[in-house]
């Protein structure tokens, strides 16, 4: 593994400051890395020796679980570090937490924080490998990664597809990385919901704005349908819940009457019945639990490629392990 600068540059922060060919970069090498988890024996010698720290100061299942796998399968020493119970309660910082842990010699750390900006502020401040697993409303960058890689999958191709992203996006860093990534990918991309959660100007992203979801299904090729981030709602941002599902909700009847067959993205936890019903849910145009497999492939490729991984070594892992 080269010790030089990676592809990515020292951290991933979001999609926003990468290139194109570097998405394109990751999410090719996670295809390279998607078959080491459907192996008896789920691991590759490629992180043999690293050290990664998982600090999570929110709550999470599928990017705590996947990162944690994801490190594994690679053969990193991994440690969790649940705030809750560390000295954070005891009022000690950010920064000071970090460099403890980087006196005990650490490589790499991954973070979720519910302040926007706190990865990229403690990305600048330490000198391991930061990996934002979601800061706020700001990015949560693997997530992005993860829902282009599946819509790639299962529809061959992300340039000039319709995709619009339903829901609560004013709280959301998963709207906001799916945003960056799609369009330097070539789609054209769409929100919509209430207008009290779709933020002001996304026309000069080049974002369209759908303020009926029907209009938005006539519309879409693939949506991402997010939850209502109620934790993050200090005011009554929509009248009720079942109001809600009325005039926003992904139902089968809406489904039904789009044009054609749509591609159903969620990155989860789903409120059923709230934003998605379960017939969507469960139904036969989703993908959300391919999005979580592939979510453990695109971990893998963004440490490995911090690391110094290149493309053409993940490509030679997989052979060597098949032969
Ligand atoms: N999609 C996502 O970030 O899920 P978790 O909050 O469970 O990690």
């Amino acid at each position: 593994m080269s010790e030089s600068v990676s592809l990515l540059g020292k951290d991933l922060i979001g999609l926003e400051p990468l290139s194109r060919d570097q998405i394109v970069t990751i999410l090719d090498t996670a295809e390279h890395f998607k078959d080491v988890s459907e192996r008896k024996v789920k691991k590759v010698p490629v992180l043999r020796g690293k050290t990664i720290v998982n600090l999570f100061f929110e709550a999470s299942t599928r990017t705590r679980i996947s990162f944690e796998f994801a490190q594994k399968r690679l053969s990193a020493d991994t440690v969790n570090i649940a705030t809750s119970a560390s000295s954070v309660v005891k009022g000690e910082t950010l920064v000071d937490t970090a460099r403890n842990l980087e006196a005990m010699r650490i490589d790499m750390v991954v973070m979720r924080h519910a302040s926007s900006g706190a990865a990229g502020f403690l990305a600048e401040r330490i000198p391991s490998n930061v990996v934002n697993a979601g800061d706020g409303r700001h990015e949560h960058p693997t997530q992005g990664l993860l829902d282009m890689l599946t819509i790639r999958d299962h529809l061959g191709r992300l340039e000039g597809l319709n995709v619009c992203i339903v829901g609560d996006v004013l709280h959301s860093r998963v709207a906001r990385s799916n945003i960056f990534g799609l369009l330097k990918l070539g789609a054209h991309v769409a929100v919509s919901g209430p207008k009290t959660l779709l933020p002001v100007r996304m026309e000069e992203l080049g974002v369209q704005v759908f303020p009926r979801v029907e209009e938005a299904l006539e519309w879409a090729d693939v949506i991402n349908v997010l939850r209502l981030q109620l934790e993050r709602m200090k005011a009554g941002y929509v009248p009720s819940l079942r109001e809600y599902n009325r005039f926003y909700g992904i139902t089968r009847a809406r489904l039904d009457a789009a044009p054609r067959d749509i591609l159903v993205l969620h990155p989860g936890p789903m409120n059923r019945g709230v934003e998605i019903d379960s017939d969507v849910a469960d139904g036969p145009n989703q993908v959300i639990l391919k999005q979580v497999t592939n979510g453990v492939a695109v971990r893998m490729a963004v440490l490995y490629l911090l690391a110094g991984g290149t493309p053409e070594i993940a490509h030679t892992v997989r052979e060597v392990e098949e032969t």
